[in-house]
């Protein structure tokens, strides 16, 4: 099942009309389906279910305490990149012990919190992050269960400014490091050395980033285990894509498979951070057609939702499925033959594009439009730019639907100056 269907000619949100949920709580908003994200959750975990994996929902991804209580609910973990993160994750019930803290600037106070707090393990990423964390637990009187994240040097297949497996990036430590890094946990008072980490790039498409990216953490872990070192723990990170706008994808189950064939006889237990595949496709960013304009050479459709509230396709030239919330052509003065349409906000950025020379046949102006793969990395980066409120989000759960966060207005906004 997919979370949005047409039915009786309305997309629907698990089985709850959008057009509904705009009449009741305004445009634009985001909507999540509940349903989509236990079935995306059980879909991650049954074809690794015989690696036992700590399946840790990275929290950046849709910090919604509300989506977060889902996935705990489903036996999720959490990946945190920081107090804030942390905050969220033990408030929607996800115990300390299935917690793994990731991110190259953690703070001394970020660190002491987490270590306080008991948390499964915390990703290094650099020599002077190890030095601080064994600081900060000796003065705990505790030690670090600690990972260290490596950069493999891999060049993901992705846009650039989603890799981070290559070396010249500020994530992981240079393999040429690995040395260094592997004695100073020897000689560090409060490490606890359990394994490595890494996490070549998100949205990954071309399943051969991550065998190339496990198949040299394998490597690295006999090589070190050859030196004494006792190894047991592997986090392989997130970073699986979803098709976005029409785009098909080999099936989870090939993922999986490079999995146990890359690391799964090492003995290791194994963690994973999935953001997007959990909860991407599971949303939507709901909105209202404000203008169609029709310029010489363009068609505009301008919708009340902005760069601000999806950044993804200004920042990273995304584009996700834009589709009608009334199926096929409706009758009406702004009733069109299909003609292509740019597709943008009312932020004053050419870059608030959402698509160029999309078809949205008997959409016009006053008409509702979803964007489709909105549950990651949507209302997360979303901001108040323009003088633009923080738009609410929905849940749906079969065909009931409440408002996990209510729309933040400018007048309260301005309350936080004063
Ligand atoms: N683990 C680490 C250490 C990460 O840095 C990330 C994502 C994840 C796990 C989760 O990756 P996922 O499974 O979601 O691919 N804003 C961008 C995505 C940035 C992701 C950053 N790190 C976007 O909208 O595409």
């Amino acid at each position: 099942m997919t979370a949005f269907t047409y039915r009786d000619g309305v997309l629907c949100a698990d089985s709850v009309s959008l057009a509904d949920i705009a009449a009741k709580v305004g445009t634009p908003f985001y909507v999540y389906s509940e349903t989509r994200l236990r079935e995306n959750f059980r879909e991650f975990h049954s074809h690794l279910a015989d690696l036992n994996p700590l399946i840790c929902f990275a929290v950046k991804a849709n910090p919604n305490v509300a989506v977060i209580k889902i996935l705990a609910d489903c036996g999720a973990g959490a990946d945190i990149t920081s107090a804030g993160e942390l905050e969220r994750a033990v408030k929607a019930g996800i115990p300390p012990q299935k917690i793994i803290f990731s991110g190259v600037g953690k703070t001394r106070d970020e660190i002491a919190i987490a270590l306080k707090l008991g948390i499964f393990q915390l990703n290094a990423e650099s020599i002077p992050e190890m030095r601080i964390i064994s600081e900060v637990a000796a003065s705990l009187n505790l030690r670090a269960p600690l990972t260290l994240r490596v950069n493999p040097n891999v060049a993901a297949h992705t846009h650039f400014k989603l890799a981070t497996g290559e070396m010249g990036t500020k994530f992981g430590i240079d393999s040429a490091q690995l040395d260094e890094a592997m004695e100073l946990t020897r000689t560090l008072p409060a490490l606890d050395l359990k394994g490595f980490q890494v996490h070549v790039g998100t949205h990954l498409f071309d399943y051969g980033d991550f065998r190339e990216a496990y198949t040299k953490l394998a490597d690295m872990v006999r090589f070190w285990r050859g030196k004494g070192f006792a190894l047991t723990r592997l986090d392989l990170g997130g970073g699986v894509g979803i098709p976005y706008d029409g785009r098909t994808q080999a099936p989870f189950s090939e993922y999986a498979q490079i999995v146990h064939e890359t690391v799964g006889k090492l003995g290791c237990e194994l963690a994973f951070e999935p953001g997007r595949r959990l909860v991407g496709d599971a949303g939507a960013l709901v909105s209202r057609v404000v203008y169609d304009k029709r310029g010489v050479s363009k068609r505009f459709l301008i919708l009340d939702a902005g760069m601000n509230d999806l950044i993804r396709p200004a920042m990273y030239e995304a584009r996700h499925s834009i589709v009608p919330v009334r199926e096929g052509p409706v009758t009406g003065y702004h009733n069109s033959e299909p003609e292509p349409a740019d597709v943008v906000g009312p932020v004053c950025e050419t870059s608030d594009l959402f698509g160029e020379n999309y078809l949205l046949p008997g959409v016009g102006q006053g008409d509702l439009v979803a964007i489709l793969q909105g549950g990651a990395y949507g209302a997360a980066m979303s901001s108040n730019y323009n003088g633009r409120a923080l738009v609410p989000e929905v849940l749906t759960s079969g065909d009931k639907f409440r408002t996990i966060r209510r729309r933040i207005t400018v007048t309260e906004q301005i309350g936080w100056e004063e």
